[in-house]
């Protein structure tokens, strides 16, 4: 039975950097979530008869909206969804699934590294038949019709078992719940030597991860501690909870503390990794030393070759522009293309469609490769510890020796959450509208070079993005970056990115904050940070 239901529009179901993320109070008003879901079904009309891929990661809400969307899927023609048992799937395993069965796309329920509970974030993301994120045009075009809608269709269904894997039949479509792990854990073990892993394992070599209560815990246990041996207790924190046991499931210096201060600790084990709420982020960190994602991303792309997937070479790195340029160096050096893209994983997924590129990463917190169309967590960890194994050295080693070959971008955000959006804007409108006559002053005794806001232009189709990011680039090669979050829920965010070259392989050794401090005045003077936001500190530093 078919019901269509007459709605009203919501005028606030844009999607930000990753699909639609709101509190969930806001998607449990009435027909919130069907106007959205009705709004995708609507744009996409080709996804009559095919499949779709359905999970999230288990936050509270995910099992209302797997029923919501099947139910509505039902009603809507689609031929078969393939749904994660228990309602879960990881951001990167749904991409594989997407791209594994040919499915017409996905929805993935998740707003990553956001707080969970009955108050917290709740996102809901279309992904297309390349197993990415949406382009904007489709974004926009799901936004368009979510302002005009007037009605959704739903089918009255019985509930489906989503503990029990299998098929059933609901009316016409099929619904499948797949174990969620065991696909993606085939895909790892088709790109890495778990061999050569399990034989680093059996030497003694000692891992933490935290899976922060969020989706990674169950493909960490298994593919950690079941298929490559490491020891029992190695992943922690790996019972997935619909509230992430209170916690922010960011994996940063903040919300990962108890990690970063167990790596400093003198009983650390080797290597120590953590992973955000649905697994597409990575945080690294060796015995006493932080890996930043830039420097990550320039790591794991220099190293690839360790690994059987990347054993012929990359065909170039793309990076987002807030990220540092550690990553450009190592494109040189190889000799393949460095791209630089706004920031929003979907950015990357033409050029790895077009085999441009093969890694890509971002400052907060992701790196990935052609595997798949997201970024993806326990790939970097995997990749980090090919490298650790084919080199036998510690973290600190390879990253010490990165630094002296290539040159050491210090690197840091310094983030102000939830600050009026009015302030937030005055402050950006600001300072763009002098960027035009920033070049050749000086500010703290540095020189500004140039001064823009970023535009991306699409090498593949041609598109255009503009206003991503004010650039304030100095004579010396610093910079800094101004940008507001596109994934925040309350009030705005305001990032500042701020990166000094240091080739000097004898100042390799500064603290961060103290290597960029005049440039972390230079962006008060020039923005006017404190004067806009009345804030003397940022609330995150990373
Ligand atoms: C998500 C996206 C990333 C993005 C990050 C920060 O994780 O997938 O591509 O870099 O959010 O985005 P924001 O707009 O909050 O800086
Ligand atoms: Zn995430």
């Amino acid at each position: 039975m078919i019901r269509t239901v007459a709605t009203t529009p919501f005028t606030d179901q844009k999607p930000g950097t990753s699909g639609l993320r709101k509190k969930v109070p806001v998607f449990q008003q009435p027909h919130y979530v069907e106007n959205f879901i009705q709004s995708i079904f609507d744009v996409l009309p080709a996804f009559k008869g095919r499949t779709l891929i359905l999970g999230g990661d288990g936050r509270y809400y995910n099992r209302e909206v797997i029923g919501k969307v099947i139910a509505m899927a039902a009603a809507n023609g689609v031929g078969k969804v393939m749904v994660g048992k228990g309602g879960i799937l990881s951001t990167p395993a749904a991409s594989h699934l997407i791209r594994k069965y040919k499915a017409f796309g996905g929805i993935i329920l998740s707003a990553s590294h956001n707080p969970g509970g009955p108050k917290g974030d709740f996102g809901i993301k279309y992904n297309a038949e390349n197993g990415g994120p949406a382009p904007e045009k489709i974004t926009d075009a799901i936004y368009a019709r979510s302002r005009k809608i007037g009605e959704y269709k739903i089918a009255e269904i019985a509930p489906v078992d989503l503990d029990r894997t299998g098929t059933v039949e609901v009316g016409a479509m099929v619904v499948e719940v797949v174990d969620p792990v065991c696909d993606y854990a085939d895909l790892m073990e088709s790109l890495f030597d778990f061999t050569a892993l399990r034989r680093l394992f059996e030497k003694g070599f000692r891992m933490r991860f935290d899976a922060m209560h969020a989706v990674t815990g169950p493909y960490a246990k298994e593919i950690f501690e079941n298929r490559l041996g490491a020891a029992e207790g190695s992943c922690r924190n790996f019972h997935p909870l619909p509230d992430f046991g209170g916690h922010h499931p960011d994996p940063n210096l903040v919300h990962a503390k108890h990690l970063y201060d167990e790596m400093m600790g003198p009983d650390a084990p080797d290597f120590g990794a953590a992973s955000d709420g649905d697994g597409d982020r990575n945080l690294i960190i060796g015995k006493g030393i932080f890996v930043t994602p830039s420097d990550s991303l320039a790591l794991l792309a220099a190293n690839a070759r360790v690994a059987p997937a990347y054993m012929t070479g990359l065909a170039g790195i793309a990076r987002s522009m807030p990220t540092s340029a550690a990553a450009d160096r190592v494109a040189h050096k190889l000799g393949v293309g460095l791209y630089e893209t706004p920031t929003g994983w979907k950015f990357f997924g033409n050029l790895l469609d077009a085999g441009l590129v093969t890694i890509c990463g971002e400052e907060s917190a992701g790196a990935g490769s052609s595997h798949v169309r997201e970024k993806d967590g326990l790939w970097a960890v995997l990749l980090w510890l090919s490298i650790l194994a084919a080199r036998g050295e510690s973290v600190k080693d390879i990253v010490e020796k990165h630094w002296a070959e290539f040159g050491r971008n210090y690197y840091s955000r310094h983030d102000y959450e939830e600050i009026k959006t009015e302030q937030a804007t005055r402050l950006m409108e600001g300072l763009r509208a002098r960027l035009p006559s920033l070049a050749g002053t000086q500010v703290r005794g540095l020189i500004i070079q140039s001064a823009d806001d970023f535009t991306y232009h699409d090498p593949v189709d041609g598109s255009l993005s503009e206003q991503q990011g004010l650039r304030i680039l100095f004579q010396d090669g610093s910079r800094l970056v101004l940008r507001l979050s596109g994934t925040g829920t309350s009030g705005a965010t305001l990032r500042i990115y701020i990166e000094r070259y240091e080739p000097d392989p004898a100042r390799h050794g500064l603290e961060t904050q103290d290597a960029l401090a005049e440039l972390i005045a230079a962006a008060d003077d020039l923005a006017g940070i404190a004067r806009h936001t009345g804030r003397n500190q940022p609330s995150v530093i990373t």
